[in-house]
C-alpha cells in the first residue's frame, strides 16, 4: 500500500514537474511549408513576398549580415533578375566603404546589414538557430513527424501576442505565447493589413508571418534545394550500382551455383 501511495506521488510530481516545463516551451503552430519532405521546394513567389516583409518591416531592427545580396538573385531562391537586385540593393540599403571613408548605397556584391538594434539579434541564422526540440516536454517529435521546426517557431512567434504587456526595469515586455518563458521584449512587428502585395496574395496576418518566416528559412539554408537534389542523384547512383552488383554476382557465381553435386 505505502508503495503504491510513493509510486503515486512521484508520478504525480514527474507529472506536474512536466507541466511546468510545458508551458516554459512555448506553444508553436505546425504550418505547411512548400520546402518540406524529400520533394519540397522553396516557393519563389512566397520568398519574394517574404523579402517584401523583411525589408519593410524587420530591417528596422534585424540585419541579415551573413547574407550577401546578390544571392537575391540566385535560383532556388527569390531568384529576383539581376537588374532588380541591383536596384533593390541601392535603394533600400547603405554600407559604410572603408575606402571612400563614407556610407554609399549598397551593392550587390556587399552582404545585407547588421541589426539596427543592439537587442534585436541578427535574423540570418536565426530559423535554424532555433530549429531544435519542439514538441511534447522538448523532445523534437514534432519535429520529426510533423517536419516542425524554426520556421514554424518564427510564424508562431509573430502572431502569438496576447496583447498583454508588462514593464520591468525599464523595458517593456509583451505577452508572447510562443516565446519561452512567455514574454519577449520585441513589440508586435506585424499587424492586419499592413502589407501590400503586388502579386495580390492574402496579407492576413498569419499568411504575411509564413512569407516573412519562409524567407528566413532561405536565409538560414540558401542551398537547401541543390542539397535534396544532390541526394536524390546519390540515391539513384547508388540503386543503379546495387542492381549492376547483383547482377554481376548473380553471373559470376552461375557456373559454380547451377551444377548438381555428384556424390
Ligand atoms: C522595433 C524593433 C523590431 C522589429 C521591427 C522586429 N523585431 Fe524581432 N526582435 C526585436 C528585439 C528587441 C528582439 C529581442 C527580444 C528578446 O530577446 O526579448 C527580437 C527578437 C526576434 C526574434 C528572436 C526570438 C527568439 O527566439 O529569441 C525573432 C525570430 C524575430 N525577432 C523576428 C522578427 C521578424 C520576422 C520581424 C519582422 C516581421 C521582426 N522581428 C521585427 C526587435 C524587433
Amino acid at each position: 500500500m505505502l508503495k503504491t501511495l510513493a509510486i503515486s506521488a512521484v508520478a504525480a510530481l514527474s507529472l506536474s514537474a512536466g507541466g511546468a516545463f510545458a508551458a516554459e516551451e512555448g506553444h508553436v503552430e505546425d504550418v505547411d511549408f512548400s520546402f518540406e519532405g524529400p520533394f519540397g521546394k522553396f516557393d519563389q513567389n512566397q520568398l519574394q513576398r517574404g523579402l517584401q516583409v523583411y525589408t519593410e518591416v524587420c530591417a528596422a531592427c534585424h540585419g541579415l549580415r551573413y547574407v550577401p545580396i546578390r544571392t537575391l538573385g540566385d535560383e532556388g531562391g527569390p531568384h529576383l533578375p539581376s537588374d532588380q537586385v541591383r536596384a533593390y540593393a541601392d535603394q533600400n540599403f547603405e554600407v559604410f566603404d572603408e575606402e571612400i571613408d563614407d556610407f554609399r548605397p549598397a551593392k550587390p556584391t556587399d552582404h545585407f546589414p547588421g541589426s539596427s538594434l543592439a537587442e534585436a539579434p541578427d535574423l540570418s541564422l536565426m530559423a535554424k538557430a532555433r530549429a531544435g526540440f519542439h514538441g511534447p516536454q522538448g523532445t523534437g517529435i514534432n519535429q520529426l513527424l510533423k517536419g516542425m521546426g524554426g520556421p514554424e517557431y518564427i510564424a508562431s512567434l509573430l502572431t502569438g501576442y496576447t496583447g498583454e504587456e508588462k514593464e520591468e526595469a525599464g523595458t517593456i515586455f509583451y505577452e508572447n505565447t510562443a516565446f519561452p518563458g512567455g514574454w519577449i521584449a520585441m513589440a508586435p512587428p506585424l499587424f492586419e493589413d499592413q502589407m501590400v502585395y503586388a502579386d495580390g496574395h492574402d496579407n492576413d496576418m498569419e499568411s504575411v508571418a509564413e512569407d516573412v518566416s519562409a524567407f528566413l528559412m532561405w536565409t538560414a539554408e540558401p542551398k537547401m534545394m541543390a542539397r535534396k537534389q544532390a541526394g536524390f542523384v546519390g540515391v539513384f547512383f547508388l540503386t543503379v550500382l546495387t542492381v549492376l552488383l547483383y547482377l554481376t554476382n548473380k553471373k559470376l557465381w552461375a557456373p559454380v551455383k547451377g551444377k548438381k553435386l555428384k556424390l
